[in-house]
């Protein structure tokens, strides 16, 4: 788990999955075909965390929960606390995800504490940030990012920490950032992480699938991918986990 892994394929699933079919799913998962160079992981709805912990574990597959509230209990109706998603067996948290920076209008102070309570909880963030499509037109991608890459300022650097790089507009659009935009844009991530005292995994988010999964593992700085649409179905998924793998061969 964490940094021992050269790439992370995890499957967001987003507001998708009932109990029946995600029990299938895990059913039909085949074998990682490379456990020592790609780690599985699957981000299921919360109502799907404790039914899937085990199954998910037992075919070497890390849980990990789409979002949180950063206090650990009390008067928050609607929410759930880091607490409750360690009890849930997960290891990773999504943070920052387009949809709820866009819908749900989180920005960079309650991320911030998100990022924090996740860490005290033993949780690992799984980061997102990404630029819409306006910006990469008007050329101000790398300032977004920078802006976005700021609430870590100040964090301890030992704590685990994946971000995923995912362009609002090649989100559930089925249009991917080329190999040129996603080696340039995940060096630009990296380089401002090491700006801010940090070493650490950048996945690739957005339509990724089985078709176009291996040139972009394949491409510089890409250390895994985060997968919405082809994630819900487990031969999709599995397919992603083999390019991968044949990347990391
Ligand atoms: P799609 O793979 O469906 O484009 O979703 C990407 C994403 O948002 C994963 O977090």
């Amino acid at each position: 788990m964490g940094d021992s892994t050269q790439f992370v394929i995890a499957g967001n699933w987003k507001m998708n999955g009932m109990l029946e079919e995600s029990l299938s799913f895990v059913d039909n998962l085949t074998e990682n075909p490379a456990p020592n160079a790609v780690e599985m992981a699957i981000m299921p709805p919360y109502t799907l965390l404790h039914s899937l912990s085990k199954p998910l574990a037992e075919k070497g597959v890390v849980l990990g929960a789409q979002s949180m509230y950063f206090e650990k209990s009390g008067a928050f109706t609607g929410s759930i606390s880091p607490l409750m998603l360690r009890d849930a067996g997960c290891h990773y948290v999504i943070l920052g995800h387009s949809e709820r920076r866009d819908i749900m209008h989180e920005g960079n102070a309650l991320l911030r504490k998100k990022l924090d309570a996740a860490w005290e909880n033993g949780l690992e963030p799984m980061f997102c940030i990404g630029e819409h499509l306006e910006e990469r037109e008007a050329g101000t991608t790398n300032e977004v990012l920078k802006n976005q890459l700021s609430v870590l300022a100040g964090t301890d650097v030992s704590l685990p920490l994946t971000v995923a790089y995912e362009p609002v507009w090649a989100i559930g659009t089925g249009k991917t950032a080329s190999p040129e935009q996603v080696s340039e844009t995940h060096a630009f991530v990296h380089q401002e992480l090491a700006r801010l005292g940090r070493k650490c995994r950048v996945l690739y988010g957005g339509s990724v699938n089985a078709g176009n999964a291996e040139s972009l593992m394949a491409c510089e700085g890409v250390d895994g991918a985060l997968v919405g649409g082809a994630s819900l179905k487990a031969d999709s998924f599995m397919e992603i986990v083999a390019a991968a793998a044949r990347v990391a061969a």
